[in-house]
């Protein structure tokens, strides 16, 4: 078909290539006969659209603009609220994002979370899983916040089909949030400026192990650094030292608070799976996205830190926090091994049921990754030792 469609296109392409030696041939025919000045301004003309044809061929234009011109074509967007009418009032545009997920039930603990994000810096977006829009209502900042509402969907289903690459280019780092996290501790300002600082494209703020749902020991806080990239604990049988270059040890982030840069949000949207809701599986892999080196690139913020309290917020009953109560000291015991099921007879239904779900799609994931690098002879794995 490309075949096809190439030969055509030179097919067409001969008549002008002819007419051209043709006037080629007569100029030089003319240049003998000494008609100097004419011939120079024929061939400049020709050289000119020569030059432009080259040029054209290998401008980029998006895909299905091509048949536009350049100037019409609008091929990214923002969150930006416009007015109705009357000149566009003249605020600086937002610099970040928060997107997170929302259900009623958390409604103190999301309103805490927004209020530690400045109102001119960042865009919220709040994704409804439970139906409930108007209930937010009474917050000041609902009414300029951006509301999209599927009953029952994961943060990573909102993720996958409302925060395109292109649509989200204009904010230099997008807050992926769950909704159950305790904020004390975590200025959204400082957090901004510190991984600028540092250079970090995927990040995290550190969680509080003393208070929190720990699963991995590389995103518990350290005490008196600003920033980790690695852990020196013992996980499992990984011995975690200054030349681990991988997870558990080094270059992850957990999945319930990250934090990206534009770049390695554009390359982590394409890995998040349609059919796969809960996300599970991605963040041992984010490294390929860390735009280069993910031991450099990845990293916890310990001086803006959070708590994660675990909370069943979607497919179980929300209100009963003994249940995740003992949730977290089932984990803790086996702190860190995701792959690990832990014991799911004290959960409800609802909640065990979303838990199997997890596990099962965490195998289809892996299965599709190594799949997919058997199956791509081009592709090459920047972190293969
Ligand atoms: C870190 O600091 C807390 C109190 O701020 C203390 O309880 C804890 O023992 C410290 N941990 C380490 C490893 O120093
Ligand atoms: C790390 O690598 C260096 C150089 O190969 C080696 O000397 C050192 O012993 C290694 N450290 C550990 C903890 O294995
Ligand atoms: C959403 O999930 C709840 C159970 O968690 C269920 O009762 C309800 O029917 C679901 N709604 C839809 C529209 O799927
Ligand atoms: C939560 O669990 C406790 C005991 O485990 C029970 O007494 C209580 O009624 C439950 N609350 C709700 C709202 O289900």
């Amino acid at each position: 078909m490309n075949k096809k469609r190439k030969s055509s296109s030179l097919l067409r392409l001969f008549p002008f290539v002819f007419l051209l030696g043709m006037v080629f041939l007569i100029g030089n025919a003319f240049i003998t006969v000494d008609y100097k000045e004419g011939i120079s301004g024929w061939s400049s003309i020709i050289r000119l659209n020569l030059a432009k044809l080259k040029m054209c061929k290998t401008q980029f234009r998006p895909p299905g603009s091509e048949t536009l011109p350049r100037g019409i074509v609008a091929s990214k967007s923002d969150l930006e609220m416009r007015p109705l009418w009357g000149a566009k009032r003249n605020k600086k545009p937002k610099q970040n994002l928060l997107a997170m997920a929302a259900g009623i039930k958390q409604k103190e603990s999301v309103n805490k979370i927004v209020n530690k994000f400045s109102s001119s810096e960042f865009v919220v977006m709040l994704f409804h899983y439970d139906g409930s829009v108007d209930e937010w209502k009474e917050f000041e900042w609902s009414e300029t916040a951006i509301h999209i509402s599927v009953v029952n969907q994961t943060k990573w289903w909102f993720a996958k089909r409302f925060l395109h690459p292109d649509i989200v280019s204009a904010y230099s780092y997008i807050f992926l949030w769950d909704e159950d996290l305790g904020v004390d501790n975590f200025d959204a300002r400082r957090y901004v400026s510190i991984i600028k600082e540092e250079g970090l494209e995927i990040s995290q703020p550190a969680l509080d192990p003393h208070l929190s749902e720990v699963h991995h020991q590389h995103t518990s806080r350290e005490n008196k650094s600003r920033v980790h990239r690695r852990t020196y604990k013992v996980i499992g049988r990984a011995r975690c030292n200054e030349n681990s270059t991988g997870p558990p040890c080094t270059g992850f982030v957990e999945m319930m608070a990250p934090v990206f840069s534009r770049a390695a949000w554009r390359c982590t949207w394409h890995m998040i799976q349609n059919d796969l809701n809960h996300g599970w599986g991605i963040d041992f892999q984010l490294g390929y996205c860390a735009q280069g080196d993910r031991t450099k690139n990845i990293g916890i913020v310990d001086s803006e830190y959070i708590l994660h309290l675990g909370l069943p917020t979607l497919g179980g009953s929300a209100e009963n926090k003994t249940d995740s109560g003992e949730l977290d000291q089932t984990k803790s015991q086996h702190s860190s091994d995701k792959t690990k099921p832990s014991p799911i007879s004290q959960m409800s239904s609802g909640r065990s049921e979303v838990r199997k779900q997890t596990y099962a799609e965490l195998e289809t994931f892996k299965h599709r990754w190594k799949n997919a690098v058997k199956n791509d002879e081009c592709w090459i794995d920047r972190f293969r030792a």
